[in-house]
């Protein structure tokens, strides 16, 4: 049987955006509470978690391996866990979907434990390069039979008990760096990771949270050396998971250009290593306020107020991009709008998320009229101004849902919609985008190509 065509989506903005909504929850913190509960000894219950495909994808991982989850008629997850040391062996594949995180967090965890796991995913994540976990894990003793390239589908024989590494982060990754402290989780000894350039923290924080021993040592230079005593016992803990400010982006840029608009998206997790988006966007002149600022989960968050803006264009700073790689698909739309030139470098990691996000952005933008430059490292973009694009066109989204909503905002700043081949991708992270940004005033079409 041939599937059915994919379907595909246009937002238009017939009047300026308004009203007052939530995201849901953080993609990286839902991901983690998770795996953490999965290994403590009790019962923990998660509020707010991310009901979306790639941490659904982890939640049946955590089950296959012996973990009891559940989700509650109030919405909030309950997860019995097996111990620190307790991961059964899955009876078959785990299928990770579209998601890295899933995968590499859980190589991770499986290479101390003494289970194998076969690890398979979709056409896009099966692209994505594995060896950067693959080469720390093997340090460990753990082993690996990966397809050509280091790639999915991959074995992990686990090994325990596993040696204790010291590694120092070759590419600014969290999910390396995750991926080698979960492994330390049942190792015995101290793992340790040196990070030259910081990324997000949520491992560190909900590590602590859990009841690890975790310490974290800034050197003058910025570098963070982490060390986590492995044989860890984990309590369980009782979860807010903040929304997730890379959703967040989204309706964000979306008030921004649309004329008239002003928005409230409530609720919006505002960690120091995820909110360079927020910093980069109020440069360029966006007026982005922080309201109600509070502390949930041990995470910082806010109520954000934004009004549409006149953009100027921005040079990204290099050090800002840990803090915000997964909003440049979005900054580049904000940017094709700004008034003057932009230019977003250093950007090498983004050709190797769910799609090559240069390369499919600056082809997507220029089809829209969007006047672009890719390099090698990124993009140069001239923006309109403030004019409209011409849109139009059909633009491909290479099951990368962040390509998808990126395309389908800056659908509502141009003069004919644009249609985004396909709409699914965006389940992964936001099942609820389109249906919030109707909530803000915006009309959507289905169709099929
Ligand atoms: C994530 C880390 C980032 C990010 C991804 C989620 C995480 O990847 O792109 O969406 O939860 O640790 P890298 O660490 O590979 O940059």
């Amino acid at each position: 049987m041939t599937p059915p065509p994919p379907q595909t989506l246009r937002l238009t903005a017939p009047r300026p955006l308004a009203g007052r909504v939530t995201v849901p929850g953080d993609k990286s913190i839902s991901h983690r509470a998770l795996m953490l509960s999965a290994l403590a000894v009790g019962t923990s219950r998660v509020e707010g978690l991310l009901e979306g495909e790639d941490v659904l994808a982890t939640a049946a991982a955590m089950r296959a391996m012996g973990a009891t989850i559940m989700r509650g008629d109030d919405g909030a997850w309950t997860i019995d866990g097996v111990g620190v040391g307790g991961l059964l062996q899955p009876a078959s594949a785990l299928d990770m979907g579209n998601s890295g995180t899933s995968t590499r967090l859980l190589m991770g965890l499986v290479s101390s434990h003494a289970i194998s796991a076969t690890f398979i995913g979709d056409a896009s994540l099966s692209k994505r390069p594995m060896a950067r976990v693959i080469e720390p894990l093997s340090r460990t003793g753990a082993e690996f039979t990966a397809s050509p390239g280091g790639r999915l589908p991959l074995m992990v024989r686990g090994i325990c008990p596993a040696v204790p590494i010291e590694y120092r982060l070759p590419v600014a990754s969290a999910q390396v760096k995750s991926a080698v402290l979960l492994a330390g989780l049942n190792t015995p000894g101290i793992t340790r990771v040196v990070e030259p350039v910081p990324t997000r923290d949520h491992s560190e924080r909900m590590l602590r949270g859990f009841g690890a021993e975790i310490s974290v040592e800034t050197q003058a230079d910025g570098t963070r050396i982490i060390a986590l005593t492995g044989e860890a016992e984990l309590r369980p803990q009782q979860i807010v998971v903040p929304g997730d400010p890379s959703s967040a982006g989204f309706p964000a840029v979306a008030a921004l250009i649309v004329p008239g608009s002003e928005i409230v998206i409530a609720n919006v997790g505002l960690n120091p290593t995820r909110a360079g988006l927020y910093e980069m966007l109020r440069a360029m002149g966006g007026d982005i306020g922080f309201e109600n600022e509070r502390t949930v989960g041990g995470e910082p968050v806010a109520d954000l107020r934004v009004k549409a803006s006149a953009l100027r264009g921005i040079e990204v700073p290099p050090s800002i991009v840990p803090s915000m790689v997964d909003e440049f698909p979005i900054l580049f739309v904000a940017c094709a709008l700004a008034q003057g030139r932009s230019v977003l470098r250093g950007l090498d990691e983004l050709r190797v998320k769910e799609s090559d996000r240069i390369a499919v952005m600056a082809a997507g933008l220029r089809a829209i009229g969007a006047t672009v430059e890719e390099v090698e490292d990124g993009l140069i973009i001239d923006g309109t101004g403030g004019d409209p694009l011409a849109g139009g066109a059909v633009v491909a989204t290479h099951l990368d849902h962040r390509i998808a909503m990126s395309f389908a905002v800056a659908s509502l700043a141009c003069r004919m919609p644009v249609t985004v081949d396909d709409r699914a991708p965006i389940a992964t992270s936001f099942p609820s985008f389109v249906a919030m940004m109707a909530t803000l005033g915006a009309e959507q079409w289905e169709g099929n190509l």
